[in-house]
């Protein structure tokens, strides 16, 4: 699949960026911005959201997949993620696996201080991800749940 053209990579880390602005991150004071570019051309933006139980954050990858989601964008072709870091910070796990969900050829920009950039894949990120599949191919197999 062809790479996102380079303008709507800027204008996708642009809206990081922008919406790092509101996370909500009392406990931490680490902002995250996060927006992804479905493959018909909308974006969709995210921040981390804190709680005072501390387990109940929601990253800024995985608002920003939610809100995509829920406006019919299953297809995502690139994540742009923004923290305050002179090296930009690379997604966690938990949101690595979620956003394969939804592309696993996706192009990640990663945007620090400054507006630095650096750009990667998720297949660099996570090369093997858990999938539907997986399942399938335990259920053609007569995979059962454990204790069933
Ligand atoms: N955080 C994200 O939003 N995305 C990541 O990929 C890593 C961590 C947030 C969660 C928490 O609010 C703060 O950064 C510190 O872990």
């Amino acid at each position: 699949m062809n790479d996102p053209a380079a303008q709507a990579l800027q204008q996708l880390a642009a809206a990081a960026v922008a919406v790092q602005a509101n996370a909500y991150a009392p406990a931490s004071h680490f902002a995250v911005g996060a927006a992804v570019l479905a493959d018909d051309g909308r974006m969709f933006a995210g921040c981390n959201v804190e709680n005072a139980s501390y387990g109940l954050t929601i990253c800024a990858e995985r608002a920003a997949v939610c809100a995509a989601v829920a406006a019919g964008a299953k297809s995502l072709r690139a994540v742009a993620i923004a923290t305050q870091l002179a090296k930009p910070a690379r997604p966690c796990g938990a949101c690595r696996q979620v956003l394969a969900e939804f592309g696993k050829d996706m192009v990640v920009v990663l945007v620090g201080s400054g507006g630095v950039q650096e750009r990667t894949t998720l297949a660099a990120l996570l090369p093997e991800p858990f999938t539907f599949a997986d399942l399938a191919r335990s259920r053609g197999a007569g995979g059962k749940p454990p204790g069933s």
